[in-house]
C-alpha cells in the first residue's frame, strides 16, 4: 500500500521544482483531484491550459485532452502521466486512416454495428457533403480537429452549432451530443455514429427504472452523451462541471447522476448535506482511472509521456479550438 502522503509531498515539491500546474478532469481518481490545483470539464481545462504561466502542463485525463493543451500552449511542456490513457469514441473518427479502435470488438462484445463501414472518414463524409462546416467534439484527435471548422464539448455545443451562419452542419463524433444538440437547434445536424461505452452501452433505460425506483425523491441528471431515451427523462443535461454548479445552487437534496463515477468526489467534497446515486455501478471509464498518484509522480521525475502535437496539425487544430474559445 503506497503511502498517500510521502507521494503527495513528493509530488508537490516537484510541482515547484518544476514550476508545473497539475490539471486533472472531474472523472480522475479523488486522490488525484485532491492534489491538482485545477480540476474541471473540458472547457475549462482547455481554458486553464491556454491561459497558463507554468513551464510544464501535467495533465491528468485522457489523450486528446493532452493534445488540446500542447495545441494551445505550445511553448509548454505538456505530460501525460499513462500514455495508454485514450478515449474510444475519439478513436472513432480518423481524417483518412484507419480506426485505431477496434469496432468489429464492439459489434462482438456489445451487438452494435456502425452505420458508417470502418473504411469511412471524416475526409469522406465531408466529400459526401461539400461546403458544410464540421464541428468537433473535443473528443477527437488533434488531427480530425486540424480538419474541422470548430470545436466544442458537452457545455457549448448548441451555441457553437447556433454560432456558424450555415444552416447544416456535420457534427462528430458523438452520436448523442449530436442528438442533444439537434433538439435544441433548427439547424440540420448529419451526425458521426460514434458514441462512448461508458455513457452509451454501459446504460439503459432499465438503469433508469431501477434507479428511480430505489431513489423516488432524486431529480436525474445526466451527461449529453447518454442516449436520447435516457436524456429524455433526465431533470437536467448537462457537462461534467455543469453537474457541479447544477446540484450545488438546487435546493433539492438527492440526486442520481448520469455520468462516470469521478465526478462523485467533487459532489459529495462540495455539498456533504446532499446525497447523490450513481445512476449505474458500470459508469466508470478506465482510460479515466488509470493515472494514479503513481503515475503523477513517475511523470514529474521522468519528464513523460510528452505529447506534442506537429506545427503542421497543431495549427489548423489551434484555429478550430480558438473560434471554440471564442464563443461565449
Ligand atoms: P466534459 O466535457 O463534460 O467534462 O466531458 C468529457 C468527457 O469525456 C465525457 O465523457
Ligand atoms: Fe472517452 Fe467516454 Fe472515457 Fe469520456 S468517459 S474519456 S468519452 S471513453
Amino acid at each position: 500500500m503506497p503511502d498517500i502522503t510521502l507521494l503527495r509531498d513528493k509530488i508537490l515539491k516537484l510541482k515547484k521544482d518544476l514550476n508545473a500546474v497539475i490539471l486533472a478532469h472531474n472523472y480522475q481518481r479523488a486522490e488525484v483531484q485532491n492534489i491538482a490545483d485545477i480540476t474541471g470539464d473540458s472547457l475549462e481545462l482547455s481554458r486553464a491550459a491556454a491561459k497558463t504561466d507554468y513551464r510544464v502542463i501535467v495533465f491528468c485525463g485522457v489523450h486528446f485532452m493532452a493534445e488540446s493543451a500542447s495545441i494551445l500552449s505550445p511553448d509548454k511542456t505538456v505530460l501525460l502521466p499513462e500514455i495508454a490513457a485514450g478515449c474510444p469514441m475519439a478513436d472513432m473518427v480518423t481524417v483518412d486512416g484507419p480506426r485505431t479502435t477496434k469496432r468489429d470488438l464492439f459489434t462482438e462484445l456489445y451487438g452494435i454495428t456502425f452505420e458508417f463501414p470502418d473504411e469511412f472518414t471524416l475526409r469522406d463524409l465531408k466529400k459526401r457533403h461539400p461546403g458544410v462546416p464540421v464541428v468537433a467534439y473535443v473528443n477527437t484527435s488533434a488531427a480530425v480537429k486540424a480538419e474541422s471548422d470548430i470545436c466544442c464539448t458537452s457545455s457549448n455545443v448548441v451555441k457553437v452549432v447556433e454560432s456558424l451562419k450555415e444552416d447544416t452542419v456535420i457534427c462528430i463524433p458523438d452520436r448523442n451530443l449530436s442528438a442533444y444538440a439537434a433538439k435544441r437547434t433548427k439547424k440540420k445536424i448529419i451526425s458521426w455514429d460514434g458514441f462512448c461505452n461508458v455513457h452509451n452501452v454501459q446504460l439503459t433505460l432499465d438503469d433508469v427504472t431501477r434507479a428511480k425506483a430505489e431513489h423516488p425523491g432524486a431529480l436525474l441528471v445526466v451527461h449529453p452523451e447518454c442516449p436520447p431515451e435516457v436524456q429524455d427523462r433526465a431533470d437536467h443535461i448537462t457537462s461534467t462541471s455543469g453537474m457541479l454548479r447544477y446540484c450545488k445552487e438546487s435546493t433539492h437534496k438527492e440526486f442520481i447522476i448520469g455520468t462516470e463515477e469521478g465526478i462523485l468526489h467533487r459532489l459529495r467534497k462540495d455539498n456533504p448535506e446532499k446525497t447523490f446515486h450513481l445512476l449505474s455501478r458500470k459508469m466508470i471509464c478506465p482510460n479515466m482511472k488509470r493515472t494514479r498518484l503513481e503515475s503523477v509522480l513517475r511523470a514529474m521525475e521522468k519528464m513523460e509521456y510528452v505529447i506534442k502535437v506537429p506545427e503542421e496539425i497543431r495549427i489548423p487544430a489551434k484555429r478550430a479550438l480558438d473560434r471554440m474559445l471564442e464563443v461565449r
